[in-house]
């Protein structure tokens, strides 16, 4: 099958978050399952090409907002997988990942890219992500092309709504959007349910995603229509790459390991995990200033500080309450919202031996920290799949997170993991409480848990066969 992957950021082209390693692991899965897969992105300034080599392969000019726009197409490969990636240059509306006018040129710019076959190749059905490609559902029955349309929504709460001039722009008969009332009076274009209306089938980024998106506490104001939808919503749990170099991000990781045994592949030499993590934890309290000691359980936090998301708040609240004599130390890797960045700053400003905020995007240290924490905490209000607890799994450091969306889908309680069944902070906290005290009391118990949790499967192959049997199903509906 012929599918082009429309996505909005590319690892490890131009990465934002979780979104940019689906868009480059699935495709590559795919592939190895045999499907012609193609991924395309706006070639904004700040895609890293590396050392990969690019070719121009076509031009094209189109009207948008009522003038000629021209477009460069350009091509490479992914560096392992060999995944064609096709790349759209215009100055004026791609050089920058701004909204939302990017959006409506971005996608007016797809069809017509596939319309005038610039590519030489003509895709079977379009796989699009989140808001960024909303319309191209919608845009490929106006013009007609004999092409499958499939959305996968990796989070429901961003939606991206635009200015009603932008259907202008591209050309678009407002008439034909589904405008809520709502939208009509504030004069909005939502992308995303013009994609959840127009696509052929739909994907959520976990089952249990699937059915919460249904529900007005999880459906951020189109349960409605969703569930008017549901005959065509499917959950696929996303995978990780399970390459160990990979993952480990080259040479970040100071003691490499493995799961259960000491051995050496080609130049790197590996420890059981027991030992690594045991090295990599020392090696962090050092660098990162805490108090040094193997017999103090380490906490992480890794992500973007998202205060409707990411359970900001709910795990502060744990942080102060212990602030004065807690049993265990806590790091955070990320940034985001200031106001919280300030609130947590204050906690590393006054117990610096016991807690560590680090308020940026650093892969170098996130992999340190996988490496060498003991557990991360994954607090999440909603959480539509999550990756880190995969990768936090894969290096045997264990996650204490919220039972919802894909983090209850990856994780058992009690058999690789915690979880918490109330978004507040006493049930957080009993949750911490108990995993820890396995930790310090019973070592049998928690080595159990580890071994699960580096044991467990996380590799795309099972979700991508899932992928490629929805492929299938929407083309023999044709
Ligand atoms: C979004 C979601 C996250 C998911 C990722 C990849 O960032 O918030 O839960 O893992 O997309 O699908």
């Amino acid at each position: 099958m012929k599918i082009l992957f429309v996505v909005w950021e590319l690892d490890p082209f131009f990465k934002l978050g979780g979104l940019g390693d689906v868009a480059r692991s699935l495709p590559g899965a795919l592939k190895i399952l045999g499907e012609d897969i193609r991924t395309i992105t706006p070639y904004y300034k700040a895609v890293k090409m590396g050392r990969n080599k690019k070719t121009l392969i076509g031009k094209l000019s189109f009207e948008y907002g009522g003038r000629k726009q021209r477009i460069e197409v350009w091509k490479t490969n992914q560096p392992y997988t060999k995944v064609p990636a096709y790349f759209l240059k215009n100055k004026k509306y791609l050089d920058k990942a701004t909204p939302t006018d990017t959006w409506g040129f971005f996608n007016k710019a797809v069809v017509e890219v596939i319309k005038n076959n610039i590519l030489n190749w003509q895709p079977e059905i379009i796989h699009i992500n989140d808001r960024h490609g909303g319309l191209i559902p919608l845009l490929i029955k106006i013009e007609k092309l004999p092409i499958k349309t499939i959305l996968t929504i990796h989070n429901l709460a961003f939606q991206g709504q635009a200015k009603m001039k932008i259907l202008k722009d591209m050309g678009i008969d407002p008439e034909l959007c589904k405008i809520t009332k709502w939208e009509i009076k504030s004069r909005q274009v939502n992308f995303l349910m013009e994609a959840i209306i127009h696509s052929d089938t739909i994907t959520t980024v976990s089952p249990t995603y699937a059915k919460e998106i249904l529900t007005e506490e999880y459906g951020q104001g189109l349960n409605d229509l969703l569930k008017q939808m549901s005959g065509k919503i499917f959950g696929i749990l996303n995978g990780i790459d399970i390459d160990w170099r990979y993952t480990t991000h080259g040479t970040a990781v100071r003691y490499p390991y493995n799961s259960s045994e000491k051995k050496t592949d080609g130049k790197i030499e590996y420890y059981h995990w027991l030992d690594g993590k045991k090295h990599n934890k020392l090696f962090l309290q050092k660098k990162l200033g805490l108090k040094v000691g193997e017999n103090i359980p380490l906490i992480c936090f890794i992500g973007r500080l998202d205060p409707k998301q990411k359970g900001l708040d709910i795990l502060h609240t744990l942080l102060r309450r212990n602030a004065d004599k807690p049993n265990f130390q806590f790091v955070l890797l990320g940034d985001g919202d200031k106001n919280w960045e300030e609130r947590y700053k204050w906690l590393s400003t006054f117990y610096p031996k016991s807690f560590s905020c680090n308020f940026r995007f650093d892969e170098t240290l996130a992999h340190q920290l996988y490496a060498g924490s003991d557990f991360i905490v994954i607090p999440s209000l909603y959480e539509p799949c999550g990756l880190i607890q995969m990768i936090a799994m894969l290096f045997g450091t264990i996650p204490i997170a919220h039972k919802t969306g894909g983090l209850k889908d990856s994780i058992k309680d009690n058999y690789n993991g915690f979880l918490f069944p109330d978004y507040n902070s006493i049930s957080l906290e009993k949750s911490v409480t108990k995993a820890i005290d396995v930790w310090r009391n019973d070592r049998f118990e928690f080595e159990k848990i580890v071994e699960h949790a580096l044991k467990t499967d996380f590799s795309w192959t099972k979700s991508a066969k899932e992928y490629k049997v929805l492929y299938e199903k929407l083309l023999s509906n044709s």
